[in-house]
This record gives C-alpha cells, structure tokens and sequence, in this order.
C-alpha cells in the first residue's frame, strides 16, 4: 500500500489537501515524513490507540478498585533509621565499586512550564557557583566513584528527545562533560508519537511537510531502551542494577547505594524512592497497590476523604508520593521489556497545540486547547510486577526531593525552591560537622566535594560569613 493510501485508509485524507501544491521536493520530503512516522506506529493503531486512551480516561476517573497502601513487605522508610541506611548502603556501594550499576536520566521533557528555551538540564537555578543541573548530576558520579573506588566509570545514559537531543549532547561537550570521560556518557533518543485533533480523530500538520510530533512521554524511555539497544550495552558492561530519574531534581542522589542496597537486598526487581506526602492536599501522585498490584494513583483518582485518612501512627495512610526516582534490575528489563513495549497504553493530554491549516495554508496559535498529545507513563508497567519483587523506599524530602518543574516567581518547585532546597542541605551538613553559618549567607558545597555530607571534616569549627561561598574539590 502506498504511504498516502495507508493514511487515508486510516481516516486521514485531510493531510493530503494541499499535496498538488507542493512542488516535487516538499512532496517527498512530506511523503517521507509521514512514512517514518508510520513506522513506529501505524495509523490506524494510532487512532485506534487515540480512542481507547480517550474512553480509558473516562473510566478511570470513575474507577473505584481498593486503593491500599503497600504492605509492609514492599515497604519501608529510612528516615531516621541509621542502621538500615548503613547496611544498604554497604550493600549498594560494593555493587558500584564493582561496576555493577548504571544511570539512566530521562530528560526529554520539553520543560513547557518552566518557560526555557533551552533544555532544563542547562538550567542555572541561580546557585552561586552558577553550575547547570546537568553539571551537579555529572559531579555526584565524580564523587560516587571516587567514594566507591571502582575502576569502572559509572556508565550514564542520557535519554533525550528530538527538542533537546543536539542541544544537551553540545552542553556536555561544551563543558569538557563537566571533568567525565566522554566514553561514559551515552545520548540516546525517545520517539515521537504524531498529535490528534480533540476528538483523536485527525492527526495534525506542522508545516506543508511535517505532522505535529512530540516526544512520547516518560514511558517512551522503554521503548527507547529497546531502540537503542542499551540492554545489549548493560550485558557488555556488566551492568545488573539500574538507577533511573528526573533532570529535574537538583538533590536527585544519583546510583544511589542506600537505594541500590534496599533493592539487591530484598531481591526487588523494582523498586521506587517516595517522600511522604506533605498534606492531604498536595498534588502529587502515590504509590499504593489496587487489586493487590502495585501502581501509582494520581491524586485526582482518589477521594478526599482518602486522601485525608490517617493510620494508626497517625500519618496520612496514602503517602509516598512518588518522585520518579526507580530502580530496575537488569534481569526484569531482560524478561518484560519487549513486552512493556508493546503493551503499554496510552494516555491523553489537551493542549494548545500550533497547527498547519493546510486548505488556507495559515500557521495557527490557538489560545484554548485544540488537539490531543498523546504519552506514555513509566509507572503503567508496575501492576505486571508481583508485589513481593517491588519495593518502595521512603527517604527525606529535604535530602533528596526538590523538583524544577514552574518559572521564576511562580508559587512552588521553581528555581528558587531549588536553589533554597540545594543550599540549605549543604548548609546543614556543614553545622553537622561543626561549621558555623553566618546568618543570611549562602554556602555551596559542591557535589563534587561531597556526595551526601562525607568529606567535611575540614571544614570543622570554620565560621562561614561570606556570603556567595563555594567550596569546591
Ligand atoms: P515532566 O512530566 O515534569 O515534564 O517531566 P517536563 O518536560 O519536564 O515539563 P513540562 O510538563 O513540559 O512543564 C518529568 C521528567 O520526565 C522527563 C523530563 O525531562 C523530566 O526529567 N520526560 C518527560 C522525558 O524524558 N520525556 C518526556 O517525553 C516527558
């Protein structure tokens, strides 16, 4: 079947309007595009795929499965419990020592509501040594390495999508890699899925030769996984344990050992980091099991009077919330990925999506929500995960959460709460050791320094009243 007759077969002849306006070269150009689309998705599945995730929405809003916490197998926090942290973290740092454990970062995100151009790893959150996110990521692996002493580079995989792939792969190079071997740092990209009018009938153009095309959600990254091959380059390298997280988070501990250990300890195949929940009311999604399988509820799912219930130590009874933070063991991605691919569905988001009118030949801006992206979720493949193989483990927000999710002098999880989240941790571990901290002053320990309060000691009875202070490696 020719591309143009496996597009209107599926509905969609609408693309082809303006086709005897093209001159030849636009032509193929367009006929291309629409191809290489089709290969990852055909369609008519895709419309098909379009209509389900529409009526799937509707549903789940009026779901009633029983949402419960995890139980106590799956679940265990280590705030204020020094024992457990030291015994996982041993555990996990010998499996980094040995090499055992990579970093995967999706940062594919187009970062809409923080407002930047560019992508939100090259984010300066205003810290006084002025470092990206990405350049205190790379410089926690520099000081995990160096703690762990393994002889073996911690590999770091850096998920990117069409918006941000060249411009993040010229930031690292620009920066030398931020003092990493090159040769440790694998780009590799997420998919696109092409973008459908509201009724997910009719997908859109971008210009005369393009549809609209956005990256495939945080869910992408398992396909993208398979795409690039990586579970072959975890075999190579001798990777068991996967850490997994978000750009976003400026305090992310990245290959955490405490994390690692929790998971090589209790065989998990999975596991996630949460912070408890602040209140009732934060918007943030938990993860609890339904059925007995263990997911991720957002908070609209559920009611308020659940939100709200307590248990008997008197904490919210649902309140991990989750921060995206996980953990694979290669052996899982080896058995379910191919199967994650291709089951995993998809949901919808409206949004104000600028368009192509092909039969006017207008670029249009639409102030109200025109058209459905579509996205996959990373957490859809928890329920095929038995819950005695998933763990869930509870750490302290102000160590490990601070999102930079809105725009400068917006309410929350902007770069001032990030910047505020990363001094003030700094700033606690250097009183910790005994340090002093002139009121009002700002103090940066780099990453590269410490990784999580360790190599400080100098820094005992120093009295800091220099505002601006970096203290560096
Ligand atoms: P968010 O869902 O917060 O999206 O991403 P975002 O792109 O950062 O910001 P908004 O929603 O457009 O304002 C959480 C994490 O998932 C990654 C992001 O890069 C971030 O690390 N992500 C999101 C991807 O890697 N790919 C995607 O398609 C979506």
């Amino acid at each position: 079947m020719s591309v143009i007759d496996l597009y209107k077969s599926a509905g969609q002849e609408q693309l082809f309007q303006h086709l005897d306006q093209l001159n030849e070269t636009d032509k193929s150009q367009f006929l291309s595009n629409l191809e290489a689309a089709s290969r990852r998705i055909s369609p008519q599945k895709l419309v098909d795929d379009c209509k389900k995730a529409i009526s799937q929405s509707a549903e789940n809003a009026r779901d009633s499965s029983s949402v419960e916490p995890l139980p106590a197998t799956s679940y265990q926090s280590v705030i204020d419990n020094a024992s457990a942290q030291e015994e996982y973290y041993k555990i996990g740092l010998e499996s980094v020592t040995n090499g055992e454990v990579a970093v995967v970062l999706m940062a594919g995100g187009q970062g809409t509501r923080l407002g930047s151009s560019a992508p939100k790893g090259c984010y300066d959150i205003g810290l006084p040594s002025h470092k990206s996110l990405f350049q205190i990521q790379a410089e926690k692996l520099i000081s995990l390495q160096r703690l762990s002493g393994t002889k073996s580079p911690i590999p770091w995989y850096v998920m990117t999508s069409k918006p941000t792939h060249n411009t993040t792969k010229d930031f690292f190079e620009k920066h030398n890699y931020f003092g990493l071997e090159s040769s440790q740092v694998v780009f590799f990209n997420q998919g696109t899925l092409p973008a459908l009018d509201l009724q997910g009938e009719k997908l859109l153009l971008s210009s005369p030769t393009d549809l609209v095309e956005s990256p495939d959600g945080n869910g992408g990254l398992y396909r993208a996984i398979k795409d690039n091959q990586l579970l072959q380059d975890f075999e190579k390298k001798g990777i068991k344990h996967v850490y997994m997280y978000c750009v976003d988070n400026v305090l992310s501990k990245l290959a955490d050992p405490v994390f690692i250990g929790f998971a090589i300890k209790h065989g998990f195949e999975l596991a996630t980091k949460v912070v408890r929940k602040r209140d009732a009311n934060e918007s943030v999604g938990l993860i609890a099991t339904k059925d007995n399988k263990p997911c991720v509820i957002e908070y609209s799912e559920i009611s308020p009077e659940l939100a709200a219930e307590k248990d008997s130590s008197g904490l919210l009874k649902l309140r991990a919330a989750n921060i995206v933070n996980h953990y694979y063991s290669v052996e899982l991605l080896k058995r379910d990925l191919d199967q994650w691919c291709e089951h995993m569905p998809y949901h919808i988001a409206k949004k104000k999506i600028p368009c192509y009118d092909n039969t006017t030949g207008e670029s249009l801006k639409p102030t109200e929500p025109n058209g459905i992206k579509l996205e996959q979720f990373i957490f859809d493949v928890f329920p095929g995960v038995s819950l005695d193989k998933f763990g869930c483990l509870e750490v302290d927000r102000a160590q490990e959460f601070s999102p930079l999710k809105n725009a400068p002098g917006t309410a929350n999880d902007n770069p001032e709460t990030s910047r505020a989240a990363y001094l003030e941790l700094g700033g606690n571990r250097l009183k910790k050791i005994g340090a002093q901290i002139a009121d009002g002053v700002s103090v940066e320990v780099s990453s590269k320094l410490s990784y999580a309060g360790e190599n400080l000691s100098q820094y005992k009875g120093k009295v800091f009243d220099k505002d601006n202070t970096v203290l560096e490696n």
